[in-house]
């Protein structure tokens, strides 16, 4: 079977992998498997953000001798791999790690041939709305990827301060002018605090108004909470240099990014490394086809690097 009826024979469950086949090819070219010539030594893959496990699929069934280290801050995430891939965790190929990727250090994990991360939220963690990420439905202002510990998206809107909501969807959001709804959120949360999605999406359309079909006025002031409640930027850029650290020579990490200010980290970070040196000068973006099949690829940005 060719490599692209592998990856387009695979299923995936709950969530569509972005960018499945540049990622795998990047990190697993194809001439690799002839260069191994049947040597049996083994693959060493890290994955920082399991998800539903799509790409860790298809690399596991493109390399020989695979084993796998992953983590997700998800408890959802981490249940899901323990039981979907039972088979590989007894049997020592895979290792299911609760666990945020900033947690990650090469002196406990080793080093690694292959690394992903693959930035961001899945698509259960959107389409379930008690996780509160979703100005659709109604649910609590969470939107924790990790449950377990840290402010919520309700202690954020209802203890921060005016300048401080204002720096969030400025700088996180990338709202040009939130100041309007930033006042309407302070002033109403004198009355009652802010508990559901709904009641703070409401807010947002109430005091924007739809300015744009198709792109409702809340998504880029809860992409800049979701940013702060999990801290995405600072983790990145903190942990990225880290990751690159626990590459062996010639091993390669691909970073998926949905978010401008993300990709600029990433990219800096690639180009000034002196550890060796980015594998695509030029950022790739999803084809028109995947763009129209998962609307979630229409902001993905892939960028690799490989160590000397
Ligand atoms: C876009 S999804 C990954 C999808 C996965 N590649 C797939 O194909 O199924 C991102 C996942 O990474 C997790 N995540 C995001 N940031 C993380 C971090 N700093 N540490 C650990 N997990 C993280 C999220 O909980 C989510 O499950």
């Amino acid at each position: 079977m060719s490599r692209d009826e592998l990856l387009s024979n695979l299923i995936f469950q709950d969530h569509i992998p972005v960018l499945l086949k540049p990622v795998t090819g990047l990190l697993w070219p194809e001439e690799n498997n002839i260069l191994l010539h049947g040597n049996s030594s083994e693959i060493r893959y890290f994955d920082g953000t399991f998800g539903r496990g799509g790409h860790y699929q298809a690399l596991k069934n493109l390399i020989p001798n695979f084993k796998a280290v992953v983590f997700d801050q998800d408890l959802d995430a981490v249940e899901f791999a323990k039981q979907k891939f039972s088979t590989e965790v007894q049997s020592g190929c895979l290792l299911v790690q609760h666990a945020n990727f900033s947690q990650f250090s090469s002196e406990k994990w080793g080093k690694f041939d292959i690394m992903l991360l693959d930035l961001g939220v899945s698509s259960p963690q959107l389409d379930q709305s008690h996780r509160g990420f979703s100005f659709y439905g109604d649910g609590p202002l969470d939107m924790r990827m990790n449950t377990t510990t840290g402010a919520t998206a309700e202690m954020i809107i209802n203890e921060s301060s005016e300048e401080e909501l204002i720096q969030i969807f400025q700088n996180l959001g990338e709202v040009r002018s939130p100041y309007r709804v930033v006042r309407a959120i302070v002033n109403d949360r004198k009355i009652a605090p802010y508990k559901t999605t709904l009641q703070l999406a409401q807010l947002i359309e109430r005091v924007e108004g739809w300015r744009k079909k198709g792109f409702h006025p809340a998504t880029l002031y809860f992409q800049g909470l979701r940013l702060a409640v999990n801290q995405e930027l600072e983790v990145l850029s903190q942990t990225l240099p880290e990751i690159m650290k626990a590459l062996n020579p010639k091993g390669r990490l691909a970073v998926l990014t949905f978010h401008s200010l993300e990709d600029r980290i990433v990219k800096n970070i690639f180009k000034n490394s002196d550890l060796g040196q980015p594998v695509n000068k030029k950022v790739i973006v999803a084809e028109r086809e995947e763009q129209l099949s998962n609307v979630r690829s229409r902001s993905a940005k892939l960028r690799v690097f490989e160590r000397h």
